[in-house]
Order: structure tokens, then C-alpha cells, then sequence
């Protein structure tokens, strides 16, 4: 979704500001622009579509961009208005003085522009952000204060929003300021940041300073200074930044989904150190803050999530309350968040989230918190707004993914639930020993058998090419695997842009039916356990309607090959594992059908990779 880049000080700010969207590219966006001062006047530039346009556009005004040193940069992700040059930011008031990029979603903007209309001011984009460059200028007229006009109008705000400004009148600084948005200030040497995320900045810098909720943050080359909604100076925390400056390498690989299915072993065995010591050892999970005696008496769970998160929470879902007894609801966090939940300081509430910046997620997580809940965080990102919110945390270190299409993040989501269900079964005593032993040693080989998986793609490869026409697509399964087939399904819907669907097996039956004939394929994942033969029966189902079958299997039975007209088998599995093994063809087969349809698999259409608005 939108990021944002913010630079004062001694350096050229243009390639600063460049190199620091590039940095957010992945995130998704549909246009790109930069304001910059050079001293005396602001220029801005903007372009549709990707960086390179904009870095086009720069090329031919060499010689005016030069000299300027500070400078706000954004790109855009479209919510008010279409993704055109017009709606692009920075955008100005009527006097073209002030400028200023915004992520979020201004939600009053209606009421705020009939006012600014009122006074005069003449709005060119459809933009919400558009009123907030009017609204500062507008109380800059009368206070003749940047930094106190930017407080005022702040106030006057309702939604969500993460703000950086320039003005002509102040040559040497930055007001940035945010709510519901994420946004850190980059403290250099003689030099500030401002970012909305951290590899925007993190080669120039590794000490910052989050901001919270309605502070205001005054950046100049030298000094920082920052002040609260009251206008008062506040102390602040600097931080060091838990990460190197990795350059967003595909390490040879054609794009970073596939680099980061290639990930997947090792991402497993990064999160199982010094969780998992051995199979008889207790699993560790030293964030988790709960304590022992909330855990034994714990007997409700909500689990609240979006997209491939949510099919992440549906796992932990089946795998808790196999191993803990305790019921386990699982939740969209956008439909947990607008209806009164029966969710109290008896409740445990766990929401997951690769970036933990997801405004659904983090608006649910603080409704919970309010209600006394105890929130425990299973995030990708240790430093984000939502783990800030945790009481205990299971960070999931699956490493920067670049990918908007999720996969090595789902699977260390998944892998975390297993560590959390066998961690809270081994207190509650809830679960013979030796399945839990038998987990603990699945877990410790399973990243081996990934590899094999990875080391033999050509049948998926073969999968691909065949089915890479078809318009439709049904995923089925049941049992601990249903939440495989809506991942699975979900993952080809992104990146290659055809209606696939994941179904419980025994619903096909109840409508989905009749969709079946000769040019639906159908795709089973059918793995050895309790569901097997269920699964095998709605299979003929499917069968006997013509539609044209595949398997996903670590089954080896000569009986599949008459039924099936095509086999993608994968190593044994125990039935509970089974999911962190059937993903992978499926990423795989997601992966393959979009780049035999040419596809922009990193960044499909529409989607970004954070979705910092409601
Ligand atoms: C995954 O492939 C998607 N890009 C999307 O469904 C994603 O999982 C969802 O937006 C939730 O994001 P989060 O995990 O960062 O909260």
C-alpha cells in the first residue's frame, strides 16, 4: 500500500528519496511523485504507473533537481480516485507553498471540503489527501505557524493517516505527524528521516523514533523535536533498528515469490532455534506472558486475521483444539470489528499478521485490548504497530517478504501455532505426551521435506502449463487441509487472475456441484488421516461429472492413478503436519500458471502488500 520517504539535510534529496520508494516498491502502489525545496521554491514531480516513469521524469529536469536537500516522496496505492497523475501525491493548497504526501484514508473529507470550498480554495484531484494540504494551509493563513498549523488541522481530522509536510516559508524543515498509520523519524548524522516503513531509510540509518498516535515531530538537519496533540514538548525514545540493510535481491531467482518458496526450509528451522530444543525438551516460547495458571484454566481463544493470515489462524484453529481442548474461534479481524463480540479479560485473543499493520487487524486487536483481553501477536514484524499492542508476541522471522503474493510468512505463521498449541498443551497436561513428541520431531524434519518438494518441480511445472488456460478452478479438501485449499486457491486467484475457489469436499455436493463438467479442474488434496477415504469418495463425486481431476497426495495407491488425470505426490507426512507440506506445490502451481501467463507475480494488480486502510 502507499509508503512514504521524508529527507532534510546535506545531501543531494532526490536519489534519497528515489531510492528510498524503491525500497517500499513491493508494497504495491500505481503512481509515484516527490516534492523537493531548493531553497527557495517547491517543485514536485508525479507519475502513473511504475518508479521507472517518475525516474523519467526526473531525467529530463536534471538540471533543477540538483541542488535541493530536502524533499517528501510517495507512492501511491489508489483509494480516492483513480490511480492518474492528478490524484498522485505530494499534493498542494492554491498557492502551491505547502505540500505534503499522506497514507490512510481521511474519512471526514467530504464535510472538511465543503468548508475549504466555502473559503475558496480550488481542489484539482479526487483525492481526501488533497483536503488535508488545504485544511494546513488554510490555518497556516491565520496562525502563521507550520508546525502549530499542522497540530490544529490534525485535530480536525477523522480516520487515519500518517502525514509528511513542507512548506516555502520553512526551507530547512519537515512537520510529519500520523494516527492510525505507521510513520518513524530516521535520526542521521546532520541529517533526518522521515518513513513509513523501515527499509525506506534503513542504509542511511538505524536509530529512529517511532511516533505514536497524534504526536508531531519537527524535523530539521541537526535537531528533532517533537510535540504532543496539546502542543507540548515531549521526551522521546531512540531506538535501534533490529535490522540490516538488505538489498531486496531475488538472488538469481526469476521473481521474489519463487525466492521465497525457496526459503521455506530454512525459514522453519530459523523459527524452531531456541524454541525447540530437542523432543523431550518443553517447546520455549520466552515472549509469551502468559502465565502458567491463566493457561491451565484458559478456555476460550479468538483468533482474528485477513487473507492468507486468516487461513494461517484456521489451522491454528484445528491444531489448538486438537492438542489443547480449548474452542477456538476463528474471525475475519473487518467483520470482528463492527458488531459487539463476546470477547472479555477471560479470553485470549491472538491476531496474526505478516506485517502487523493491517488496519482490520490492529483496529480488532485494540478493541480487544480494551475490553481486558490478554493479545498475543503472531507477526512477521516485531517492530509494528500491532506488536506494540501484544502482551505476548511470537515473532515468526521469516525475513523481509517482498512478494505481495504471501508464502514463507504463512508457513512460519503456521509452524508458530504448532510451537504455541504444543507450548500451552505441555502446561494444561491436555494431550498424550507422545503425540507431542511425535510433533516435535515432525517439525525438526520437515523442512527436509520441503526440499525434496523443491527439488522436484517439474511435475508442477508440467500442472501448470496444463491448466494455465482454464478460467476456473475448484480446491478441495477437508479437515486440518480446508484452510490448504482456500490458501491454495487464494494464492492463484492473486498472482494469476482466475476464479479459483477452496471448498470443504463434503460441501461440493450442497451447490458448488453443479458447476462441474469437462472444463473444470478439480484439485484434491488428499493426505493420509482421518479424512483420507472422505475425501477419495468426493473425489469420484467430481469425477462423475467429468471434471477434470488432480491430486495432491503422499498417497501411493495404484487405484489413484485411474481416478485422477493428474498426480502431484509429495513425501509422507503426519496428517497434523500435513498442511505445511501441501501448501507448497500449491504456492508453487500458483506460482507457475501466472508466469506462463506472464503475470506480474510480485506485484498482481490491486493488491498491496500492507493494507494500512479499512
Ligand atoms: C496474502 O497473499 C495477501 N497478500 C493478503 O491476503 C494478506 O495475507 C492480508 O492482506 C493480511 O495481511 P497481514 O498478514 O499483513 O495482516
Amino acid at each position: 500500500m502507499c509508503g512514504i520517504v521524508g529527507y532534510v539535510g546535506n545531501q543531494p534529496v532526490v536519489d534519497i528519496l528515489v531510492d528510498g520508494l524503491k525500497q517500499l516498491e513491493y508494497r504495491g502502489y500505481d503512481s509515484s511523485g516527490i516534492a523537493i525545496s531548493d531553497g527557495n521554491d517547491i517543485k514536485i514531480y508525479k507519475a502513473e504507473g511504475k518508479l521507472q516513469n517518475l525516474e523519467n521524469v526526473l531525467r529530463e529536469h536534471r538540471d533543477e533537481i540538483q541542488t535541493a536537500k530536502m524533499g517528501i516522496g510517495h507512492i501511491r496505492w489508489a483509494t480516492h480516485g483513480a490511480a492518474t497523475l492528478l490524484n498522485a501525491h505530494p499534493h498542494t493548497c492554491n498557492c502551491g507553498k505547502l505540500a505534503l504526501v499522506h497514507n490512510g484514508i481521511i474519512e471526514n473529507f467530504k464535510e472538511l471540503k465543503v468548508n475549504l470550498e466555502k473559503e475558496g480554495c480550488v481542489f484539482r484531484s479526487q483525492t481526501d489527501t488533497e483536503v488535508v494540504a488545504h485544511l494546513i494551509a488554510s490555518i497556516y493563513g491565520k496562525v502563521k505557524d507550520l508546525t502549530e498549523a499542522v497540530r490544529l488541522a490534525a485535530q480536525k481530522l477523522e480516520g487515519a493517516y500518517a502525514l509528511c509536510v513542507m512548506h516555502k516559508d520553512y526551507p530547512n524543515t519537515l512537520v510529519v505527524t500520523k494516527r492510525n498509520a505507521p510513520l518513524l523519524v530516521g535520526i542521521g548524522d546532520g541529517e533526518m528521516f522521515a518513513a513509513s516503513d523501515v527499509p525506506a531509510i534503513i542504509k542511511h540509518t538505524k536509530r529512529a523514533v517511532y511516533l505514536a498516535d497524534n504526536q508531531i515531530a519537527v524535523l530539521k538537519a541537526d535537531s528533532l523535536n517533537i510535540i504532543n496533540s496539546e502542543g507540548q514538548n515531549i521526551d522521546y525514545k531512540v531506538e535501534i533498528l533490529p535490522w540490516e540493510p538488505v538489498a531486496l535481491s531475488k538472488m538469481g531467482y526469476k521473481h521474489f515469490m519463487l525466492k521465497e518458496i525457496h526459503e521455506q526450509p530454512d525459514v522453519i528451522r530459523n523459527i524452531l532455534v531456541g524454541k525447540l530444543h530437542t523432543t523431550d525438551d518443553p517447546v520455549v516460547l520466552n515472549e509469551v506472558k502468559l502465565t502458567r495458571e491463566t493457561l491451565k484454566h484458559l478456555n476460550r481463544i479468538q483468533i482474528i486475521a485477513c487473507g492468507t493470515s486468516l487461513h494461517a489462524a484456521m489451522i491454528g484453529k484445528y491444531i489448538i483444539e486438537t492438542f489443547c481442548g480449548i474452542a477456538v474461534d476463528v474471525e475475519p479481524s473487518s467483520e470482528y470489528i463492527y458488531r459487539r463480540t463476546v470477547t472479555d479479560e477471560n479470553t485470549l485473543v491472538i491476531g496474526v499478521s505478516q506485517s502487523g499493520e493491517t488496519a482490520d487487524t490492529l483496529t480488532a486487536i485494540k478493541q480487544a485490548k480494551a475490553k481486558g483481553s490478554h493479545i498475543l501477536i503472531i507477526t512477521n514484524r516485531p517492530d509494528s504497530a500491532m506488536a506494540r499492542e501484544a502482551d505476548s508476541l511470537i515473532p515468526v522471522s521469516a525475513g523481509i517478504e517482498v512478494s505481495v503474493a504471501a508464502t514463507k510468512s504463512y508457513v512460519a505463521q503456521v509452524i508458530s501455532f504448532y510451537l504455541l498449541a504444543i507450548y500451552m498443551a505441555e502446561i494444561k497436561d491436555s494431550i498424550d505426551a507422545s503425540v507431542l513428541k511425535t510433533m516435535k520431531n515432525e517439525l525438526m524434519i520437515i523442512p527436509q521435506k520441503i526440499e525434496q518438494i523443491l527439488a522436484h518441480k517439474e511435475v508442477i511445472q508440467k500442472c501448470a502449463r496444463e491448466y494455465a488456460n482454464t478460467k476456473d478452478f475448484i480446491y478441495i479438501a477437508r479437515g486440518i487441509n480446508y484452510p490448504t485449499a482456500l490458501e491454495g486457491a487464494l494464492k492463484l486467484k492473486e498472482i494469476s487472475y482466475i476464479n479459483a475457489t477452496g471448498y470443504p469436499a463434503g460441501e461440493l455436493k450442497h451447490g458448488p456441484i453443479a458447476m462441474l463438467d469437462e472444463t473444470m479442474p478439480v484439485l484434491s488434496i488428499l493426505m493420509h488421516g482421518c479424512v483420507y477415504e472422505k475425501i477419495l469418495s468426493n473425489s469420484e463425486e467430481a469425477k462423475a461429472r467429468n471434471a477434470k481431476l488432480i491430486a495432491l497426495t503422499n498417497s501411493t495407491e495404484k487405484k489413484l492413478d485411474d481416478l485422477f488425470d493428474y498426480i502431484i505426490h509429495v513425501p509422507e507426512v503426519h496428517e497434523y503436519l500435513s498442511p505445511v507440506i501441501a501448501i507448497v506445490p500449491l504456492q508453487l502451481l500458483a506460482y507457475y500458471i501466472a508466469e506462463f501467463l506472464g503475470k506480474d507475480v510480485d506485484q498482481p494488480r490491486n493488491l498491496a502488500k500492507s493494507v494500512t486502510v479499512e
